[in-house]
């Protein structure tokens, strides 16, 4: 491999955290064949992008920065430009970068990366565009590629892949495939290497955690799962994300609570408060079921923060609709909300139906929610003031030298002045200024704690 020496390597991402985590996967089968990372396009010998097609939003941004590689590749010939992700899974999309980019060497599916550098080997100066994306939705779990992880503090961890839910306006099912759990000792093994490794926090990661297990033989689920890997030695915390409101089971509610490792924070999507539209989006469940859910967990786990993601504007949504959202939010009081405009996506059922919302009506319907949902994280955040957490720190503030950042088991940011020795360690820290999106506070050393 030596025409690989001092080749340089660039990838970009976008898209959820099991897109960050395909990255890193791509990032350890590119560094094995010698490629080192830069984090400048003009540097890199190979480009990667990794996208995400969830949103149009998030198309268009992909279309707009290979525009910009054009140029790069008519200056450097030699340049290899990889396109891979959620986005290349639709075929048709996957044609018309071939046709239309045609500067692009690679177009790879999500389900592609252990053949990544074959693919590689394969790419021809001037050659035309290699397509290889998966079409087989029912394909294996691979296992065994290399991940080269972004951090040393937390690392991402992929429990299952693929998504079966449909619910009406996503495209993940069709571009991710069927839902496919990775076997329970695969992913204990990999959480004992983390440990072992020096890795203090793992992220479990899958469409709907909940489902986890449903597809392998045995008795294997989630709140298993999750109770075994409360035990694996040196890893401090386990988050996991998403779960699915119609899957979350009382054992899981239990495993979470039991689990001195297990974050006390669920991110549980309601996307709508209004009956007529979570039927119309297919997502099983009511109102009464998701509040009668999120009071339970509430008894059982005092201490929990519950996250949600709504979407606004989606075909059909009354003002009336609107509000029964409006009113579920003050009812459940999340302490953060990812709000999204609806976005149609073609070939999804919700993308045919009748009674699209306006623009105009679905931005002012934005603004009225995330002015409510803003005033209750800032409500909820009010109440930590002189108290004190636990925080896993993370590193140096972006915009202070001589502060840290890091996170409550609740998922809320902390920044304090402290020395760096702490990163990587877990620290008690007195909030005396809670702001809306992150909290201020100062270190409690254990001497002066009573
Ligand atoms: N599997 C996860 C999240 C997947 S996508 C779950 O079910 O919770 C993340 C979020 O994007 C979704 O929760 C939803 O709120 C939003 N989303 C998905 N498709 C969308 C669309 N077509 N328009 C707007 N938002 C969308
Ligand atoms: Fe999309 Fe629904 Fe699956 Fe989440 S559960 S990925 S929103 S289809
Ligand atoms: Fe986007 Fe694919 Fe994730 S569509 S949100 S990157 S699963």
């Amino acid at each position: 491999m030596d025409g690989t020496k001092d080749k340089k390597y660039m990838i970009k991402t976008w898209g959820c955290q099991m897109n960050v985590h395909d990255s890193e996967k791509i990032a350890g089968v590119v560094s094995s064949l010698g490629y080192r990372s830069v984090e400048a396009e003009e540097q890199a010998d190979l480009i990667i992008f990794n996208t995400c097609c969830v949103r149009e939003h998030a198309e268009l941004k992909v279309y707009g920065n290979l525009g910009r590689l054009k140029k790069l590749k008519a200056e450097r010939p030699d340049l290899i430009i990889a396109v891979c992700g959620c986005m290349t899974q639709q075929r048709e999309v996957a044609e018309h970068i071939a046709k239309r980019y045609p500067f692009v060497d690679i177009v790879f599916g999500t389900n592609k990366i252990h053949r990544l550098a074959e693919l590689i080997a394969n790419v021809k100066p001037s050659g035309s565009t290699i397509v290889d994306i998966h079409e087989d939705q029912e394909g294996k779990v691979i296992e065994g590629i290399p991940a080269d992880r972004g951090d040393s503090i937390k690392a991402w961890v992929a429990v299952m892949h693929g998504c079966d839910n449909y619910c009406s306006y996503c495209i993940v099912p069709y571009v991710r495939g069927r839902e496919k759990s990775r076997k329970k000792d695969q992913i204990i093994n990999e959480l004992i290497q983390l440990g072992q490794e020096g890795y203090k926090e793992v992220t479990l990661l899958g469409q709907n955690v909940n489902s986890y297990g449903k597809d392998l033989e045995g008795e294997e689920n989630f709140a298993r799962l999750l109770r075994e890997a409360n035990r694996v030695q040196g890893i401090e915390r386990i988050r996991f994300m998403t779960s699915h409101p119609k899957d979350l089971s009382q054992e899981l509610i239990y495993a979470v609570r039991d689990c001195h490792k297990v974050c006390r924070h669920i991110h549980l999507p309601i996307q709508s408060g209004s009956n007529s539209i979570l039927k119309c989006m297919n997502r099983k469940y009511t109102r009464e079921q998701y509040l009668e859910l999120a009071y339970r967990i509430k008894a059982e786990i005092p201490d929990i923060s519950l996250t949600t993601d709504i979407i606004v504007g989606f075909p059909g949504e009354t003002e009336e609709d609107f509000r029964q959202t409006m009113d579920i939010v003050s009812r459940v009081r999340f302490d953060s909300a990812f709000t999204f405009l609806y976005s149609k996506r073609r070939g999804t059922p919700a993308a045919s139906m009748e009674n699209h919302v306006p623009d105009h009506i679905k931005h002012e319907r934005l603004k009225r929610l995330l002015d409510l949902t803003q005033e209750i994280t800032a409500e909820n955040n009010s109440v930590l003031k002189d108290k004190i957490v636990e925080v896993l720190v993370e590193g140096v503030s972006k915009t202070h030298a001589d502060r840290l950042t890091g996170r409550t088991s609740t998922n809320k940011i902390v920044h304090f002045n402290s020395h760096t020795h702490l990163i990587g360690k877990l620290a008690k820290v007195k909030i005396t200024d809670p702001q809306s999106w992150s909290l201020y506070g100062e270190e409690i050393h254990e001497s002066s704690e009573n």
